[in-house]
């Protein structure tokens, strides 16, 4: 499923219905990159927020695995917003895009699949820096 706003990629998982319990499956072929790590965000306060950067490389997946939250997009040109509460549809997030996490209900479970290990080399983390590089790398 991809949103008519290009940097809005939502991608919705395989669900298996069962009066046992669903179940959703994140297989490599669904997102665009090969997995490297896993991470999750969980415990997050009311009324706190995480993100706040982009990334040279790195490209995540994010679901919601439980609750709800927003994240908001900013791409160099322009803003959006996609509130994620469904634990089979993730947002791909590309390379070159700065994200910001907000509203997470109580119980909110973010689990973010990125393309590879930890450096933090690859974050950028002012959006001055981050506006300066799409103009000079258009990236
Ligand atoms: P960060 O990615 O800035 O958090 P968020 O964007 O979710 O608010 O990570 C916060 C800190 O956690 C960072 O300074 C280092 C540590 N960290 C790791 O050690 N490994 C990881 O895989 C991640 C994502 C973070």
């Amino acid at each position: 499923m991809e949103n008519n706003k290009s940097k809005i990629n939502l991608i919705s998982l395989p669900k298996i219905e069962d009066r046992r319990g669903n179940l959703s499956v994140i297989e490599k072929d669904i997102i665009p990159f090969e997995m490297k790590r896993v991470y999750y965000l969980y415990d997050v306060p009311s009324g706190s927020e995480r993100g706040g950067h982009a990334h040279k490389d790195l490209q995540e997946f994010l679901v919601a695995l439980s609750g709800s939250f927003d994240v908001i997009l900013h791409d160099g040109i322009s803003e959006s917003t996609v509130i994620l509460n469904k634990p089979n549809i993730g947002l791909l997030i590309p390379t070159g895009v700065w994200r910001e996490l907000k509203n997470f209900s109580s119980g909110a479970v973010c689990l973010v699949v990125a393309s590879d290990v930890y450096i933090e080399d690859d974050y950028i983390r002012d959006f001055e820096e981050f506006m300066c590089s799409k103009k000079t790398t258009g990236k």
